[in-house]
């Protein structure tokens, strides 16, 4: 009689893990760093130990190497073969390597995925309505962001502590974001603006899920994890609805307006409107109104949750210097005087202390790794001579270019809040180092909303309230891997006045 113990079947299932999974490298290809744990390969490490596993790599291998993670090979790139991704766009490909984690494709069922075409409407509609409108927007923007203060900070007249502060700032930074996106009609409704606050927040867990299951195949985390989406369940169909119900009014009475006004229809500026004018807008139609509330979702989820992180990120910054926040508290105070407390884009430019200080908290977000990338062409060759072939996934290796003494200076490891003054390189700026926004021409559109509504908001805070951390020191962020959080602890605020 034959037993087949449970261990049994395990280590014959390992030993043929072993053989399929073992990673090839060919002969020109950038160097695999050596691992003795068959199969888990480097992934205790790359999780656990990220900061000093990936540095110590680098030390050994060179600008760009293999490691072996969850169950595949991963190219780490630094210098100038991250250089090199962004400057062939066309070879890598982000929108792939980004469904994995996050299947933006499942959950806007109706936007009809994320592929190259609407990829491109997006960064348009972008450029278009939301950079390229802070002028006519601008009003808008600061009358939000002085009524989201007064509703999630309020009176301090008693210090107040907040922790977990990137929730809060979410919730202020929202609110203009929702009225520039529906309208100040819609975005008066309360449930709206929730829904567009918490709609990354709700898929937050679908990444927390750590992609074990691509150990047997690359693709079967990204199955997995949308499995209850094919059976109904969806974290958007309930923000959808929400959404659905308040604009649908709005829009009828702007038709009816048009009807009768005609010629003299003045257009409103919100991202509405825009969605309105496209030639396929016709929402009597069933599939219609779904469809370009999907396309409002992807402007929401790739605006709101980055953009508070970056202004959450610098008030912590801030509130751990008290020297640094006495000298940004005077150029608040000249410019408010200057434009009697209504700020218009230049004077958004003429905060150049607060820019520099927002660039460098930005340059210290302390991503190790960021924007993974599948190489799509048949093979590439960098300009350091090393090949990788088609289907390869390589992620930058981003804190190494952020924090590099070749452009940033002796001091590029440290936290200068006045480093970029007088050097006419404002937060918007991409360059070959500066990559917080990527890089070459497909570098986020969005940057330059995202740095008025942060300076904007930090300004206006900066007038109102003294913010401190709880404990007296600069606070740390929380490292995930290679990835950074928001730190969690308190953050005090007291009034000025
Ligand atoms: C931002 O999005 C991430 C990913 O979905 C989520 O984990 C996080 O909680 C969100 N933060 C806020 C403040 O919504
Ligand atoms: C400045 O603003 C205040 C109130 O917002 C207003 O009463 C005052 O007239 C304004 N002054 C100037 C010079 O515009
Ligand atoms: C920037 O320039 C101003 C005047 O042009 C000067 O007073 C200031 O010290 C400079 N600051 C830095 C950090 O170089």
């Amino acid at each position: 009689m034959i037993e087949v113990s449970i261990f049994q079947i395990y280590v014959v299932f390992i030993i043929i893990l072993y053989i399929i999974r073992r990673p090839r490298i060919g002969k020109d290809e950038p160097p695999l760093v050596p691992y003795t744990i068959p199969i888990l390969g480097h992934t205790f490490n790359y999780i656990f130990n990220t900061k000093k596993f990936i540095k110590e790599c680098k030390e050994q291998y060179g600008e760009c190497f293999s490691i072996y993670v969850f169950g595949h090979t991963m190219t780490i790139l630094s210098r100038s073969s991250l250089t090199d991704v962004f400057r062939n766009p066309d070879d890598f490909d982000l929108t792939s390597a980004t469904n994995e984690i996050l299947p933006l494709h499942q959950l806007l069922i109706y936007n009809g995925g994320t592929c190259r075409e609407s990829v491109k409407f997006h960064a348009k509609t972008t450029r278009e309505q939301v950079s390229g409108k802070l002028d006519t927007n601008i009003g808008v923007v600061q009358k939000y962001l002085l009524k989201g203060m007064e509703k999630w900070i309020g009176d301090c007249n008693e210090p107040k502590i907040v922790y977990s502060a990137w929730n809060m700032v979410n919730g202020i930074i929202a609110l203009p974001i929702a009225n520039i996106f529906v309208g100040e009609e819609a975005a008066s409704h309360e449930d709206l603006v929730k829904s567009l606050e918490n709609l990354a927040f709700d898929l937050g867990p679908l990444f927390m899920i750590p992609p074990i299951l691509s150990f047997i195949h690359q693709k079967l985390h990204e199955f997995v994890i949308t499995l209850p989406m094919k059976f109904g369940w969806n974290p958007v169909s309930r923000h959808r609805e929400t959404v659905m119900n308040r604009v649908r009014p709005v829009i009828e009475t702007r038709l009816k307006e048009k009807n009768m006004l005609g010629e003299n229809y003045k257009p409103y500026n919100d991202l509405l409107e825009y969605y309105m004018n496209q030639p396929d807008f016709d929402y009597t139609k069933p599939k219609n109104l779904p469809y370009h509330v999907d396309n409002l979702f992807v402007m929401t989820f790739v605006s709101v949750n980055t953009t508070s992180r970056a202004a959450a990120d610098a008030l912590y910054d801030l509130a751990g210097r008290p020297e640094l926040l006495n000298e940004l508290y005077e150029e608040a105070l000249t410019i408010d005087r200057e434009c009697n407390g209504s700020l218009t884009v230049a004077d958004v430019k003429k905060m150049v202390k607060l820019d520099s200080f927002v660039k460098e908290s930005l340059r210290h977000n302390d991503n190790i790794l960021n924007l993974v990338h599948y190489m799509i062409s048949k093979s590439f060759t960098f300009s350091n001579g090393f090949t990788i072939p088609g289907g390869r996934k390589i992620i930058l290796y981003t804190d190494d270019m952020l924090k590099s003494k070749e452009y940033f200076g002796v001091d590029a490891e440290e936290f200068e809040p006045f480093r970029f003054l007088n050097k006419t390189s404002p937060a918007t700026k991409v360059d070959r180092s500066y990559i917080v926004f990527g890089g070459g021409r497909h570098a986020c559109p969005g940057r330059f909303f995202a740095i008025y509504e942060t300076k904007m908001f930090l300004h206006k805070l900066i007038l109102k309230y003294k913010v401190s951390t709880k404990s007296g020191k600069i606070e740390d962020k929380l490292l995930i891997g290679p990835f950074s959080l928001p730190s969690q602890s308190g953050i005090v605020f007291e009034n000025r006045n």
